[in-house]
Order: C-alpha cells, then structure tokens, then sequence
C-alpha cells in the first residue's frame, strides 16, 4: 500500500540520545539542508552539555556553576530542532517503524538514529551505593565532587584511567589528600604505553598523589557513607570521597532488543548504518566496521563521535561523503598535555622520540612496520604530520623515528630505501 510508505516519509528523523554524536547528527543534517522534522530524544532535562570540562575545568575553584551548552537554545530553535527532555526510549518497533517513550506514547521515524552513548561501568563491590561514592559521567556528579574537594579531604579514586587521572589532578590541586588505587600495574594502561603511564605517575606524585597498583577493591565501608576503600590485603584507605572511574559500558541493551546487531557495541558499516537500513548509530554506543584501517573498534572518543555524526548526516541528506578519519584523544592532567592520534595495540613497537626526563617527548607506534599511533606529551609537533602518516598507513624507519631531531615525516621509509631494506 503507497499511503502508509508516503505518511512514513513524513514522519520525522528521531535521534536518540543528545550527547556530542546526537547533536552532531542533528546539526549535519540542517547543514547538508535536510528540510524534514528532526527530533533529539533527550532522557536529560538540561540543554546537552560537553562532557570534557567535567573532568577538567569544571572541577576548579572559580569555575562556572553550569554546564557548557554543546549549543544555545536559539541553536536549536532557529533550525527547527526538536527537543523531547526528559524522556527515554524505552523500545524500537522496527516493523512499525516506530519508537515508544517512557511517558507510553509512540512516534513514528522516517529514519532512526541511536546516539546513545556509554554508561560508567558499575562498582560492584559491598558499599558502593554510599551517597558519596561517585561515578563523573553527568554534570551533576561533577559539580558534586566539586564540594568534595577542599584542602585536606582524603579523595580515594579506583581506576587510573582518564577520569581518574584528571580528577587526581584536580583533587591534588585542591589540596586534598590523594590516593588512586588501580588493578593493573601501571595507570592509563588501556589507552597509552608505559613511558607514557610512568611519566605522568611521577608528575602526579610530584604533586603529592599517591598510587597503588594491583589493587583489587572488595568494599568500601563507613556508617551512612563511605569513610574507607578496603582492597583484597585487607588495606583501608580512608576517605570523605570515593570516585569510581573504572571504565565505560556501550549503551546498546535499545538495539540488541530491537534485534539489532551488537557485540561490545552497535555495529555499523562504513555509513553507519546498523543491521537495519533505517536505523543508524553513532557515537561510544557503536563498534565501527568502516575506519580507514579496517579494524572493528568501538571507541570513546568524541572526534570519532563527530565524524560518525558526519556520515550519518550525510547518508540521510545526502551531500559529499567524509572520509574517515584518523582518531585522536587528548587529556590535561597538571597542566600537561597528552594527545594522540590513532589507536595503539599492546603489541606494537614502541618508538621513544626524546626523553621523559626533559618534560617533553612522543611516543611512536609501529604496526608490521607502519605508523598506527603517536602520543605526544606537552608539544604538538609530532602531532599532525602523525595523523597524515598513519591515514597513509607509511611505513617507517624505527631507527630514524628513535631520533626527536628528525621530523617524524622524515623517518617514512622512501620507496627506493624500503627497495633496499627488503632486499
Ligand atoms: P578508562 O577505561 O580510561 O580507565 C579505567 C581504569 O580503571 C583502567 O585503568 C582500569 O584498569 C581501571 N579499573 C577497572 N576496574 C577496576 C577496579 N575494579 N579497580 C581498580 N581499577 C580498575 O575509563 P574511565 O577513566 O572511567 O573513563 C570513562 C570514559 O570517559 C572513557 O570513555 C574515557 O575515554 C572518557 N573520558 C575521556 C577523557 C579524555 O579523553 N581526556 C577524560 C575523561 C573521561
């Protein structure tokens, strides 16, 4: 029957979920011209904020008691961007090509977008619902640990990653009394290499933050509310503040029941089309099947969310499509600045170019031979001619890459060389 096919295309894009990669969604198709409703889901009642300056500025004396709007209310109603705050997804009828809201009513979509993000993965262990253990995911929690943070408090964080690191640096700035517990042996472990993670140990520890390596935490414990993080030798830790920065969990439990694909992500192709034509995905919720390596990755990563955003816009409203593009992360912790482009792998070779000790270096990652990822620690250099070789996949002379003098284009194996080294 056409008639149902003709009300369809009338009915709206709905996106859910109104973090970076919802917005983004939102904003790309007005900017590719996409003239039809467009509606943002949004289970939050604030206009969406950055979620950066949680971990950052927002936990500094003196730093603004609001969230940082992605974009101003005007943003939204001058290109006729929808807003439904307050309300969740709570099912996808993909036979009906519709959604269903937490207040019990349906809309319809002419196409479906999930953005919906990643959660803070859940400490489990006895004591962790105590008001005053903290996972930083919401503005909220941010402006709570805020209060927290006053000279002398005693803040335990479980997990050296990104948010445990950048609220350690923020909590020993504040003069509290600092100590990060983390499982593995070495912190931010997930994402970078050891001379990176012992770098910023020491910095850290410059700044009177303690770590414990190999801690495993079995409860945290007081009367009303957490006064102590005990680990499996028995330790106590005590504490006014425990925050939990333990890693992220894909928000995917909407797709997998709508019978979407999913494996430690939405997948999606190369346009970020799910296993439903109609229905998209972008942003930490997806696994990405079409990066310009090839490899599946889910990242967390919001420049990757930006530019899954980017395709979806464009696969909806048509327009040139964007080649993907190389992913980069970056992190402030005292004042020091590590920024990488690419994604490392544990097995990679680890290239140092320059010395820790000078407070300034980068770190070069070679797969079979080719660029993958480089860290850079406070200087940029290294950066960008790094995102253009590891999107051109060059194959590089570790030996040359090992001397911070040489540019690090100048290290690529030229083809007359590589002739020679393969002989
Ligand atoms: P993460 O994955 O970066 O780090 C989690 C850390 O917790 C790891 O070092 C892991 O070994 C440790 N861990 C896991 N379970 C543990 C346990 N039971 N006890 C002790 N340690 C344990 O995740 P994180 O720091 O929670 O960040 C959450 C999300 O926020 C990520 O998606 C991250 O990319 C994002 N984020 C990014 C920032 C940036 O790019 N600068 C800043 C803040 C957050």
């Amino acid at each position: 029957m056409p008639e149902p096919a003709i009300h369809k295309a009338a009915a709206p894009v709905i996106v859910i979920g109104a973090g970076h990669a919802g917005v983004a969604v939102a904003a790309g198709l007005r900017t590719r011209g996409y003239g039809g409703r467009i509606l943002l889901v949004d289970a939050q009642t604030e206009l969406p904020y950055e979620r950066p300056p949680l971990s950052k500025e927002l936990l500094k004396p003196g730093a603004p008691e609001q969230p940082v709007p992605l974009r101003k209310q005007k943003y939204y109603e001058d290109r006729g961007l929808e807003r439904i705050a307050g309300l969740t997804v709570t099912g996808i009828d993909r036979a009906d090509r519709s959604v269903l809201l937490s207040d019990g009513t349906r809309r319809e979509y002419h196409r479906l977008v999930i953005a919906t993000g990643a959660r803070a993965r859940p400490l489990t262990v006895p004591g962790a619902d105590l008001g005053n253990v903290l996972a930083l995911r919401t503005y909220d929690a941010a402006a709570r640990l805020k209060r927290a943070l006053v000279p002398g408090a005693r803040v335990a964080i479980i997990g050296a990653g990104y948010i445990g690191m950048e609220v350690a640096a923020a909590a020993a700035t504040a003069g509290c009394d600092t100590t990060v517990l983390e499982f593995q042996d070495r912190v931010m472990s997930r994402v970078t290499s050891a001379p990176v993670s012992h770098f910023f140990e020491r910095l850290h520890e410059a700044h009177g933050v303690r770590f414990v390596f190999g801690a495993a935490v079995t409860a945290v414990e007081g009367s009303g509310r957490a006064e102590r993080v005990v680990t499996s030798d028995g330790t106590a830790y005590p504490a006014d503040v425990v925050v939990a920065g333990i890693g992220v969990l894909p928000n995917q439990d909407l797709a997998e029941a709508a019978g979407l694909d999913c494996r430690d992500g939405i997948l999606v192709d190369e346009h970020c089309r799910t296993s439903d034509p109609l229905i998209y995905a972008a942003g930490d919720a997806t696994r990405f099947t079409g990066g310009f390596d090839g490899a599946s990755q889910r990242l967390e990563c919001i420049q990757s969310a930006l530019a899954q955003a980017e395709l979806v816009a464009g696969d909806i409203a048509g327009g040139p499509a964007r080649a993907a593009e190389v992913p980069w992360f970056w992190t402030v912790q005292h004042g020091v600045r590590l920024q990488t482009a690419g994604v490392r792998h544990p097995g990679d070779e680890v290239v140092l170019r320059g010395d820790p000790a000078d407070g300034k270096f980068s770190v070069a990652y070679l797969r079979h031979g080719r660029l993958a990822a480089v860290d850079t620690v406070a200087g940029l250099a290294d950066f960008r001619p790094a995102k253009k070789l590891i999107a051109d996949k060059a194959l590089i002379n570790p030996a040359a890459a090992a001397d911070p003098a040489v540019p690090l284009t100048d290290a690529v194996l030229a083809p007359a060389a590589l002739a020679a080294a393969i002989r």
